[in-house]
């Protein structure tokens, strides 16, 4: 190793092209322009933010609390242009829609008279998932985890309220019925 006396520094060579040792060899660049701008560039950055930073309110938090009151009230708008009940209440058109609904898809599971087969009765005093329209809607847009299948995908909201509607207009049953705690069918009667 040999001292460079101009710099002071330790030099890998004597002279500028003097061979390396073990193959090793430092050589006296300039720092790469892409590095002196970034470097000077994130200084330039940092004291804007400095100023920016200390000289107006603005914070992470801050920003952070505007957009969730956005986002807040963007969601309840949403909400709140869904129908909240029924639309087609007593609507003699669409329950006739809603019929055939009912009879194609739901009546195998349910009962024509949806007094409750596969299915729990909907016509009983006993709801496991609640009667209000927008528990109703979402029962049978998504489904259940007891079996009752998702029909929002083929149905579409509309049809789900139609047959909702019909479902309405059929005889109701003061005793708990099929899939009610604590139902006990009838006994089979003999020869029937
Ligand atoms: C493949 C059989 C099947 C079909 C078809 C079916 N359901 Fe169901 N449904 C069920 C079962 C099983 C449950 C009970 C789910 C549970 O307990 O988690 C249920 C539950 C329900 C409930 C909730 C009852 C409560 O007590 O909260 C409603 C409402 C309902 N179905 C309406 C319908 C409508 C409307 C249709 C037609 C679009 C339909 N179902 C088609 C099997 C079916």
């Amino acid at each position: 190793m040999t001292r460079d006396t101009d710099a002071g520094e330790v030099a890998e060579r004597a002279t500028p092209n003097a061979p390396g040792h073990d193959g090793i060899t430092e050589e006296d660049h300039a720092i790469p322009q892409w590095f002196n701008v970034t470097f000077f560039a994130s200084i330039v950055f940092a004291v804007v933010y400095l100023v920016y930073y200390g000289a107006t309110a603005w914070t992470a938090r801050g920003q952070y609390e505007a957009e969730v009151a956005v986002a807040t009230e963007t969601a309840s708008a949403a909400r709140a242009s869904q129908p909240a009940g029924n639309p087609y209440h007593g609507n003699a058109v669409a329950i006739a829609d809603g019929r055939q609904v009912w009879q194609q898809i739901c009546s195998a599971c349910h009962k024509p008279d949806a007094s409750g087969l596969v299915g729990p009765s909907l016509v009983d005093p006993y709801w496991k998932y609640g009667h209000t329209d927008p528990e109703l809607f979402q029962t049978v847009m998504d489904g259940r985890p007891g079996g009752m299948p998702a029909w929002g995908a083929q149905l579409g909201s509309d049809r789900v309220w139609r047959v909702l509607a019909y479902l309405e207009t059929l005889p109701k049953s003061e005793a708990l019925g099929a899939g009610a705690p604590g139902y006990t069918p009838p006994a089979p009667t003999p020869g029937g």
